[in-house]
């Protein structure tokens, strides 16, 4: 399957210990890793969100849900719905449980530990399932998808997003020249996942997702894109 496989020679140091708590933040660096998040991924979940049509009264799925920042803006969407944040962090767990407590008092967010290859949900209980800045990380992605196609209503959406990947402009903006690309070779030496939409739709394509897209804004970050499919 593209971008699989791993890696090379594993880089060291502070870079290392920032990738780690990507991965899975963990104690007072991941907490604070989560807030950092919270800060980055604000556009690329509004985005995101944007390309997956959450309505009023949907079930809503947030995979690796972080801070539970795109959980807040997802239970603002489906207002009369629920939404679910599932990460395998418990110092994210903590962190989204904390900001959507309002809701979780009322019933309408639940936040749980779980790994996205072996989900604690019912067969299709969501009509919407996002994965925001995750994918590069899951062990098995194609399980991790399976996953996400049986937990899918019939006529259900998932949208992956990634704000990395190989879509970034092929005339590179001056982050992309003069951060972005050490950033990406060096992540992909430590066994990231860095795909071009045509590879992540080929992914959701063999997980048995129909009406496959993708959509790329190159020169956001390090090329943000989004793949999304139906069931
Ligand atoms: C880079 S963070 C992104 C968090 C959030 N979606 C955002 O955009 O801010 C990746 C998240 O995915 C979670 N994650 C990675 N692999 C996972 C897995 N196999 N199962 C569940 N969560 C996972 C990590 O714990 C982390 O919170």
């Amino acid at each position: 399957m593209p971008g699989t496989k791993s890696t090379g020679t594993k880089t060291r140091g502070p870079y290392r210990l920032l990738q780690e708590n990507f991965r899975r933040p963990a104690g007072a660096p991941g907490a604070l890793v989560g807030h950092l998040m919270t800060v980055q991924h604000r556009g690329l979940t509004r985005w995101s969100a944007e390309h997956l049509d959450v309505r009023r009264t949907h079930q809503v799925l947030d995979l690796g849900c972080g801070s539970g920042m795109a959980v807040e803006l997802l239970a603002r969407q489906a207002g009369l719905g629920f939404v679910a944040g599932l990460d395998h962090s418990p110092t994210m767990v903590r962190q989204a449980v904390r900001r959507n407590a309002g809701a979780i008092g009322r019933g309408q967010v639940a936040i749980r530990q779980g790994d996205v290859g072996q989900l604690p949900y019912e067969d299709e209980a969501f009509d919407r399932i996002s994965a925001i800045e995750t994918f590069y990380f899951w062990p098995d992605p194609l399980r991790g998808l399976a996953e996400a196609y049986r937990v899918l209503k019939p006529g259900g959406q998932l949208a992956v997003t990634l704000e990395m990947s190989r879509e970034a402009s092929s005339v590179p903006t001056l982050t992309q020249l003069l951060f972005g690309r050490r950033f990406s070779k060096r992540s992909e030496r430590d066994g990231l996942r860095i795909l071009s939409g045509a590879e992540l739709v080929a992914m959701l394509d063999v997980a048995g997702f129909k009406d496959t897209r993708f959509v790329a804004e190159p020169r956001r970050s390090l090329g943000w894109v989004c793949a999304l499919g139906s069931k």
